[in-house]
């Protein structure tokens, strides 16, 4: 029968066979799937898996600082690098959502390549990495089979496939027969920091797929406000849990409205909440409305440049959870 001890117990093992004294690289994003996996292969090599955390600049508000600090605390071998300018210039003007995800993509594995050089570098002489550490899970693998077959792809996920040829790195994927909620049994038997195993999935584009039309510094600023007062307000309610995935999406329009005595005419911001086993289907979730109440007064009130707030009511199919 499968449990999680067993899984763990099995796999460090299998790991420890597999890899011997070789050294690992392996990116994070924060995420369940990568940090288990890390966790995983650091319980199998120890400080032979060099792992390393990126900043793009569209994580959420305060999301970089709080995440490597607790992968610090689970005695993870990591690095944090900031690349916020490299994702901002690169992005810059640029609104059509697939062009930004190829964008993303390839910046990623450029500064992973980078990454990686550094990595190489401070290992002893005559030592070189020669894996790669994925945090790929069953589903991700069937979805990327089902998005790649002949009506063209739906969404070019990048967590799968994308890595150059020239980096010639073989792939070590703990995590691949698992589904979510095993991970997350798995990374509970793991001690992993409970705020990393309950969060909710958060694509690696990040919020560029939530900026709809070209992504600026005060855009990204003004959402991580806006989504930052969304999701407190969840937590402190109870909703948080309930929800398989919320997010604050910045919409291309402005709107006009009163504040005192001035007209004022600013951005729109949508709250989006769904219910979901997998994310191929998903239900939006009946938020109170006295919630919904609090969440966009505090929002209206408390972030400039928002003066309007509106429920994404739309499920899956035949709308997407993201809106890119
Ligand atoms: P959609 O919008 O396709 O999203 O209903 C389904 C799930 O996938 C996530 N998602 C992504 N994750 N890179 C990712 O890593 C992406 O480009 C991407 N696009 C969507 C989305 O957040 C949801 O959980």
């Amino acid at each position: 029968d499968w449990t999680p001890d067993t899984f763990v117990e099995s796999t460090v093992q299998e790991l420890k066979e597999q890899l011997g004294d070789d050294h690992v690289i392996m990116a994070l994003s924060g995420g369940v799937d990568s940090t288990v996996a890390a966790v995983l292969l650091h319980h199998a090599i120890g400080d032979k898996l060099h792992c390393f955390f990126v900043d793009h600049g569209l994580l959420r508000k305060d999301e970089y600082e709080q995440v490597l600090a607790s992968y610090k605390d689970m005695g993870l071998n990591i690095k944090g690098v900031n690349a916020k300018e490299l994702f901002y210039g690169r992005l810059a003007g640029v609104s059509e959502p697939e062009q930004k995800r190829k964008i993303i993509g390839a910046s990623f594995i450029d500064v992973f390549d980078e990454a990686a050089k550094e990595i190489q570098k401070e290992l002893p002489e005559g030592t070189e990495a020669k894996w790669l550490g994925q945090g790929t899970i069953y589903p991700d693998i069937i979805e990327s089979i089902s998005v790649k077959g002949p009506s063209a792809t739906i969404k070019s996920h990048h967590n799968v496939g994308g890595l150059p040829d020239y980096m010639k790195l073989k792939v070590i994927e703990p995590l691949k027969t698992l589904f979510k909620d095993e991970v997350r049994r798995v990374g509970k038997t793991l001690d992993v920091d409970p705020n990393i195993l309950g969060r909710h999935p958060f694509p690696g584009p990040g919020l560029a797929i939530r900026i709809l039309g070209d992504i600026t510094e005060e855009k990204v600023r003004i959402l991580q406000e806006a989504d930052d007062i969304y999701v407190r307000n969840l937590k402190e309610s109870g909703w948080y849990d309930k929800v398989w995935q919320a997010g604050t999406i910045f919409l291309p329009v402005q709107s006009v409205g009163v504040m005192g005595d001035e007209r004022t005419y600013e951005h729109v911001v949508a709250l989006r909440a769904v219910g979901s086993l997998d994310g191929m289907t998903a239900d939006w979730i009946h938020l109170p409305y006295d919630l919904l109440a609090k969440i966009s007064n505090e929002i209206i009130n408390h972030v400039k440049g928002i003066n309007r707030v509106v429920y994404d009511i739309s499920s899956k199919p035949p709308a997407t959870i993201e809106w890119e």
